[in-house]
């Protein structure tokens, strides 16, 4: 384990870059920094620990990038797209940079462990100054250090560590809501995914940091918490994931406790045992399919088949029979065939999942799917996702019809995005998106909500206020 506090090269760095921005604050020009972000739950996490490390080195947060002296860009690269869609904001910095050849201008993320990418981006990009693959995060004020005082870019890569690394400041995005990373890195290697070479190998933290962390977290007002890992049943700190799990589920307090990714192939019988007995475990569960078909799950390297799933959704179910199971499933794998995608029709069917997160296939350059021969047209591929989407949202609907006149502990987030006044949403222990009108008093609370009309994925109801 590595404690940045205890690292010289670390606090130096942190001292250096204070320093400097203490001067320009006194002669009024305060630096601030601004955190874009690409992808998962885990990069949401990894913006926390940048926006922690540079508020450290005296950076104050910025309205957007145009008053940034600081502008971090935390890439995806699960698919094609999302690479696509960071380098596009990347580029607008280009203009900023133009403005003000001052702006330190940093990229990093799944993205920028990618050697051809790095290149690319010294190459075509001369105004980023740095990056930083995922397991190098903390080497932030270093490269920031290093690209103020020697005006030199620093393209870090293979300098990360294989490590849980602790002591890093975190600025959260939300009171009520948090997530807690408890491991790292991925040693499953679907064959269709490129976390496994970005994020390196699997590392835990180890147990009494988690639970201080979390004590902490609930002390401070956070309600719903969420484990975070690759696949958290991998978890191997000084404890297994199901005895991590239970231990902080012992802990005090008014909370809700999620975990995810789960694994399949992992679910153990003392993991859905140590669910079902707990006190504050969220009666939801997200369990990553991918397939349906046993000959696409054995070439996507999955290591368990239809029957094994379907095994453990009704062991679950048995043990819970108000959970929420949520799956992701990839469409137009490298030589999936007409009939093996209606097996994941079938299965959709079977399961009756609360919610799927559905997505195209998209060759991703190192990994053996990309390299299989009978790749699927772009034409097959959109038709068989319109068709996935049909049966997902019948599924949904069916799963969310009979909450219609249930109540509800419902955890209130703010505002209804895009709603009418007064208009708030939560989310249920399920983790279902409730509408309801509140006050911004019962935001970050528990409330009892009565559910009136359920959609697919978002229900309408009101709050039960104590008379
Ligand atoms: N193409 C499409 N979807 C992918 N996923 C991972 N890699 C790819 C890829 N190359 C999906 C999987 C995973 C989710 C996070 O992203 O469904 O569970
Ligand atoms: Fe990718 Fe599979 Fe690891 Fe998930 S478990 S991150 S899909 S390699």
């Amino acid at each position: 384990m590595i404690q940045v506090n205890n690292d010289a090269a670390y606090t130096s760095a942190v001292a250096w870059v204070q320093a400097e921005n203490r001067t320009l604050a006194q002669r009024g020009a305060a630096p601030r920094y601004h955190v874009i972000t690409f992808g998962c739950q885990q990069n949401e996490a990894d913006s926390e620990r940048i926006r922690g490390m540079a508020e450290q080195m005296g950076y104050l947060p910025a309205k957007g990038p145009e008053d940034a002296a600081l502008i971090v860009i935390n890439t995806c690269a699960i698919r094609e797209h999302a690479e696509l869609r960071a380098l596009s904001v990347i580029g607008r910095c280009k203009k900023i940079k133009e403005r003000d050849r001052s702006v330190v201008i940093g990229v990093c993320g799944c993205m920028t462990a990618q050697e051809r990418r790095v290149e690319q981006l010294k190459r075509s990009y001369p105004y980023v100054d740095f990056t930083l693959e995922p397991c190098s995060m903390h080497l932030l004020p270093q490269a920031v250090a290093s690209v103020r005082r020697d005006h030199r870019r620093r393209f870090l890569l293979g300098e990360g560590v294989l490590e849980a690394v602790e002591g890093m400041p975190i600025v959260r995005s939300a009171r009520h809501r948090a997530y807690v990373s408890i491991m790292y890195g991925c040693n499953n290697f679907c064959s269709y995914c490129i976390v496994p070479y970005v994020r390196d190998r699997e590392r835990s933290r180890d147990s009494g940091e988690i639970i201080n962390e979390v004590r902490t977290l609930i002390a401070k007002g956070a309600r719903d918490i969420t484990l975070l890992g690759q696949n958290v049943n991998s978890y191997r700190g000084d404890c297994d994931f199901p005895a991590l799990l239970s231990r902080l589920d012992a802990l005090e307090g008014d909370f809700v406790l999620r975990f995810m990714t789960s694994h399949p192939k992992d679910v153990s019988d003392r993991l859905i045992e140590v669910i079902a007995g707990g006190r504050h475990i969220a009666p939801h569960f997200h369990l990553p399919v991918q397939s349906g078909s046993d000959r696409i799950l054995a070439r996507m390297n999955r290591h368990y088949d239809r029957a094994r799933y379907l095994a453990t959704v009704e062991k679950l179910r048995r043990a819970m029979p108000d959970i929420a199971i949520t799956s992701d499933v990839i469409v137009g794998f490298p030589g999936e065939t007409e009939e093996e995608f209606s097996d994941t029709l079938s299965l959709i069917d079977a399961v009756g999942f609360d919610m799927i997160y559905s997505f195209i296939y998209s060759p991703r350059k190192g990994t053996p799917a990309a390299e299989m021969e009978d790749q699927i047209s772009d034409e097959v591929k959109g038709e068989r996702m319109r068709r996935l989407l049909e049966v997902a949202d019948a599924a949904a609907l069916a799963r969310a019809k009979p909450y219609e006149g249930k109540t509800l502990r419902v955890l209130v987030d703010g505002e209804s995005k895009n709603g009418a006044d007064g208009m708030y949403s939560g989310r249920t222990d399920q983790n279902k998106l409730v509408h309801f009108a509140a006050t911004p008093e019962d935001v970050g609370q528990f409330r009892l909500v009565r559910v009136e009309r359920a959609d697919g994925y978002a229900m309408h109801g009101q709050i039960i206020r104590e008379s």
